[in-house]
């Protein structure tokens, strides 16, 4: 099946990024042990920093692929665009956040995106990844 992992502004410096809050690695390296750990799936990645990118590239995948993970990063408590992208596509959205948004600031607490979303996951690291494709295999297998 095919799979794509969308992530928003400034997931390009994960692993260098706020350390203490995200965490050592970087996403390529565990982008790697994913898709090895899922090799019979294809798992495409995608990372911008600019809104508009992260909206063309749901709707260039929301009609064809499986399922997309999708963290908007700080556009999830801002976009009403992205929210709306997510809700004109037919794949569906799994929202994932590394860190635990619940715990942090009070700006965190708005989440535009996540409501257009199946769900979310929130505060597991870069696990939540992994939890968001194993529940869009599970959706699939029991279609
Ligand atoms: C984040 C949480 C957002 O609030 C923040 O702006 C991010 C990353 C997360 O993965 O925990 O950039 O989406």
């Amino acid at each position: 099946m095919n799979f794509i992992i969308i992530n928003g502004p400034n997931l390009n410096l994960l692993g260098k990024r706020e350390t203490d809050i995200y965490g050592n690695i970087g996403f390529e390296e565990f982008l790697h042990q994913l898709r090895n750990q899922y090799n019979e799936h294809q798992i495409a990645y995608f990372q911008s920093n600019i809104e508009g990118e992260l909206i063309d590239k749901i709707q260039e995948t929301g009609f064809e692929y499986d399922g997309i993970i999708l963290n908007a990063a700080a556009y999830s408590h801002t976009s009403v665009a992205i929210a709306d992208a997510i809700k004109t596509i037919q794949s569906p959205v799994i929202e994932v956040h590394i860190s635990n948004v619940f715990s942090r600031e009070d700006y965190r607490q708005t989440m535009l995106t996540a409501a257009s979303c199946v769900g979310s996951i929130s505060g597991l690291g870069l696990y939540g990844y992994k939890m968001a494709l194993d529940f869009l295999l599970h959706q699939k297998s029991s279609e």
